[in-house]
């Protein structure tokens, strides 16, 4: 009896909430103006680029850095080093990066709760700086240990970046245009791989003499950063949420909107604020033993582990392979790879408007199933290529179209949704551990690939047909829509689905 009294009251709460919002959704029609976009760029271009340049630069110079990494080890003991050894450094130096990223990640509810979320990235780029230097000058230092820890300590950047950059893009968006804002986090992950295999070409910087540059440049974004994130406003919701400072929420969100006229969204931070009072910091314990909390967690890490375990990488790894028995030559194919990374460019863009149409849920059913399909059939297909050649030609269509699935929606909204599906007072808990999972997922599926691989070859993509029909199935099953809804009402339909 008690539970169904809570019950109505909670629905008749969501649904008081759902007037207001509809109201606000009419106001906030034109939330889009050139200071909101300035802060946008300002916060992602500096931060997602590290990320996604880190991870693509290692790609095409990879023959140059092994043989640089023989050279040093060879000039130390006088003796020309085993193949196997130098390989072990080389794994080695591109897999840290990841090690980085989980405890980036972890750190990140720390640090968006002692320094907010502008001064938190700002803060990172000094990591930033001290990895360009050791790259930069680990060559005419002969010291592959220090190529080694600028991989860890970029990775460490990128880690914390992937956690306060998608919660500053969520919390200064208006409700309508969230998931489009944090999508762009994304968006420019794809952009910087794409930028960090163009200069890594041997054609470019991806020579024995420029590779310290290449690696180098990712200074560059950093330094953007540094130049204009000053200029934009703190989020509003951590100044008034977790600050306590409603003057400057104001002002912060009044500048954001390009409007004075913010008191009805003010007013709604401020029912979350009520809301975020009951629960008052939320840590890692609570959050996996609430109830209440627990639902939106475990949503938020299987989105993270389905979004790494898809099989991007796989078929990343296969195109190169797919495009050659199609009688691509070997530079060729390099840069049909790159052209799969301009579609996953494109399609990234398409599903930032798409995010805000169909939603978040229908648009990761759509990524799922998609590629579940796909990689069946690509299964088949690669295996009747022997009897009929002309099938190579379906299985790169296959792959084209595997890569539009993953970026319709696999590819970017796990980052956002993490800071929609939790209040104040629990995101930033909840960041870090979903952040850090997506890390560690990402740096085991590095490491168990290639063994994987070399037992069964192209039968691994049956694995991601039954992984990916189970992330279907789940995610169709308990993950809630979250378009135009505040992050009241989602923690409104979650405290429902805990008493039905
Ligand atoms: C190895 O030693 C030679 C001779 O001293 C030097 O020219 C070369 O630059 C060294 N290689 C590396 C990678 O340090």
């Amino acid at each position: 009896m008690g539970k169904g009294g809570e019950k109505m009251t909670l629905q008749s709460v969501g649904t008081g909430i759902d007037n207001g919002g509809k109201k606000q959704e009419h106001s906030l029609k034109k939330g889009l103006n050139g200071k909101l976009i300035f802060a946008i760029i300002a916060s992602a271009l500096g931060s997602s680029f590290q990320h996604g340049y880190n991870t693509g630069v290692t790609n095409n110079p990879e023959k140059v850095l092994l043989s640089w990494i023989s050279e040093v080890m060879g000039n130390r003991t006088g003796i020309v080093p085993e193949e196997g050894s130098v390989t072990i450094v080389y794994a080695l130096a591109v897999s840290i990066f990841c090690v980085g990223g989980m405890i980036g990640g972890v750190s990140t509810g720390f640090i968006a709760n002692r320094f907010g979320r502008k001064k938190g990235l700002l803060l990172n780029n000094i990591l930033v700086f001290i990895a360009a230097i050791f790259f930069g000058s680990a060559k005419a230092a002969a010291s592959h240990e220090l190529f080694i820890l600028a991989r860890l300590i970029i990775g460490v950047n990128s880690g914390l970046n992937a956690g306060l950059a998608p919660m500053y893009l969520a919390e200064i968006s208006p409700i309508n245009l969230r998931g489009a804002v944090g999508s762009v986090y994304q968006l420019v992950i794809t952009i910087s791989i794409l930028v960090a295999q163009a200069l890594g070409l041997k054609y470019a910087l991806g020579t024995p003499e420029h590779w310290p540059v290449l690696f180098a440049l990712t200074a560059v974004p950093a330094i953007f950063q540094i130049l204009t994130l000053p200029f934009c406003p703190e989020s509003p919701k951590y100044l008034l949420l977790s600050k306590g400072k409603e003057m400057e929420a104001q002002k912060a969100l009044g500048w954001l909107r390009g409007s004075l006229q913010v008191h009805e969204e003010l007013e709604q931070m401020k029912a979350e604020n009520d809301a975020v009072k009951l629960l008052p910091k939320v840590t890692v314990r609570e959050l996996l033993t609430n109830r209440v909390l627990r639902i939106p967690l475990i949503i938020c890490l299987f989105v993270m582990v389905a979004q790494q375990l898809s099989g991007i990488n796989a078929v990343i790894f296969f195109s190169t392979s797919i495009f050659q028995q199609s009688g691509l030559k070997d530079d060729s194919a390099t840069f049909a790879t790159m052209g799969m990374g301009a579609i996953n460019v494109l399609m990234t863009i398409v599903s930032l408007v798409l995010v805000e149409k169909a939603g978040r849920k229908t648009l990761l059913l759509l990524g799922f199933g998609g590629m579940a399909i796909d990689t069946l059939l690509l299964t088949i297909a690669m295996n009747f290529t022997s009897i009929e050649p002309n099938l190579s030609y379906l299985c790169i269509v296959l792959v084209f179209i595997y890569i539009i699935m993953f970026a319709s929606g696999p590819g970017s909204i796990p980052w956002f949704l993490v800071a929609e599906l939790f209040n104040q007072s629990a995101r930033p808990t909840a960041a870090s551990l979903a952040v850090c999972t997506n890390w560690t997922a990402n740096f085991l599926v590095g490491l168990a690939f290639l063994p994987i691989i070399k037992a069964i070859g192209p039968y691994v993509f049956i694995i991601f047909v039954a992984l990916n029909a189970l992330f279907f199935l789940f995610i169709y099953k308990k993950v809630p829509e979250t378009k135009n809804k505040t992050v009241e009402e989602i923690s409104a339909l979650f405290k429902q689905q805990m008493y039905e």
